[in-house]
């Protein structure tokens, strides 16, 4: 039985801990599209035209240990602007979505563009100077040597870049479900994610 859940939202809103969670919960495959767009912001660093990398991307490239860097989000949401690197990775997101046995994608348009018929939608966010100040500890503690202020500017640059951008912009789909993670600590927040989509279940 095929059930997509659809996670989408603003930079570093918690996306990815809660997918995972919520994949771990209901034994669902996970793919965090970001890793996608990432891999091709790590190739054009490296001087490869984006659509090339797009249309050539195979699995090695997401294991890159720089692609959590700041360097190669920026480089990420630049790659995510252009409509043929977009159209170069849709087939491999939607069959994903569709896998037997459930699956959980997140990005910035699964919800929109990718998986509109998803049965469970939700939109993760929080204020920018949260979402910053967790990207800022997550950094720090994988050792990187990083500024609060320009982890902070990163964050609103890139959801400028996403909202902005005339392909797939980011914005929730007209029936997602909106998780405000501002206030809630981890626990609070994959339970109110997991609760928000055990109500679509009962119904689907
Ligand atoms: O982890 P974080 O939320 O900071 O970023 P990410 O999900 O890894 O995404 C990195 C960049 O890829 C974003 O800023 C977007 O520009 C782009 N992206 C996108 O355009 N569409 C997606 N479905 C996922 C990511």
């Amino acid at each position: 039985m095929a059930f997509t859940i659809a996670i989408d939202g603003p930079a570093a809103a918690g996306k990815g801990t809660i997918s995972r969670a919520v994949a771990d919960h209901f034994g669902f495959a996970h793919l965090d599209t970001g890793l996608l767009y990432r891999a091709v912001g790590r190739k054009m660093l490296d001087g490869i035209a984006p659509i090339e990398a797009a249309e050539n991307l195979v699995a090695e490239d997401l294991q890159d240990d720089s692609l959590r860097t700041p360097e190669v989000a920026q480089a990420a949401s630049k790659v995510a602007v252009i409509p043929e690197v977009r159209a170069a990775l849709v087939d491999f997101q939607r069959a994903f979505g569709r896998r037997s046995g459930g699956a959980v994608l997140d990005g910035r348009d699964i919800g929109t563009v990718i998986c509109p018929e998803a049965e469970a939608k939700l939109f993760v966010t929080a204020s920018a100077e949260v979402r910053a100040d967790r990207r800022f500890r997550e950094l720090i503690g994988n050792g990187l040597d990083v500024r609060f202020d320009d982890v902070l500017a990163d964050v609103r640059e890139r959801d400028a870049r996403d909202m902005n951008r005339a392909d797939a912009p980011l914005k929730p789909a007209a029936d997602a479900v909106t998780i405000d993670t501002s206030k809630l600590d981890i626990e609070a927040a994959i339970s109110a994610a997991i609760s928000a989509i055990e109500a679509k279940r009962g119904i689907s």
